[in-house]
């Protein structure tokens, strides 16, 4: 409890909730995150799942990972900023514990992915059309992550 206190009273909270603007710029740069990061992945997942089979999946990677990686970025700084507002309740509530838990399981999904063989060969340019069943099952998992991650965190304002 006395660390959650310490964010609670700390100055990007402070900021946070004196001000007029700060709190809504920082809640438009989560949205800018969330937009990059779910946008960019949705493109991938499809063509990995398929979609679009006539873009080559190494181009399509090369465009969509920096957005996604700089989405993530700017979603996971811009979320500790608005965690700093109330950070007990969001610690309290089942519905942001819920929203970490498929975050993570999202980033160790995304780990997983970049280790397989495949994965490297759409690095080097050189992969397949057509990605293995084992890919296609991460990119169907990483859609419901990622979009589950969103939900949460949209349903988290209306129960909070
Ligand atoms: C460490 C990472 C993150 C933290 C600590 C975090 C924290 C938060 C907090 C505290 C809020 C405000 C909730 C409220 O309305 O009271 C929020 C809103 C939200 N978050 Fe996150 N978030 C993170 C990452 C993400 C990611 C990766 C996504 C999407 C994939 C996401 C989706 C959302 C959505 C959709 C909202 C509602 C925005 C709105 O309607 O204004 N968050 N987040």
């Amino acid at each position: 409890m006395e660390f959650l206190d310490l964010i609670a009273a700390s100055a990007p909270a402070q900021a946070l909730k004196g001000s007029f603007w700060v709190y809504p710029l920082v809640n438009a740069g989560h949205i800018l995150g969330i937009a990059l990061l779910i946008g960019a992945i949705c493109v991938l997942d499809l063509r990995l799942l398929g979609i679009f089979p006539n873009l080559p999946t190494p181009v399509l990677a090369a465009a969509t990972v920096p957005v996604a990686a700089t989405g993530l970025a700017l979603a996971v700084l811009t979320g500790l900023l608005l965690f700093t507002v109330k950070p007990a309740a969001y610690a309290g509530s089942d519905l942001f514990l819920g929203k970490m838990a498929l975050l993570a399981l999202g980033l160790i999904n995304v780990t997983l992915v970049r280790r397989t063989a495949h994965w490297r060969a759409i690095a080097q340019g050189t992969a397949p059309a057509e990605p293995p069943t084992l890919l296609k099952a991460a990119a169907l998992a990483s859609l419901g992550l990622w979009v589950g991650t969103l939900l949460l965190g949209r349903l988290i304002g209306y129960f909070m």
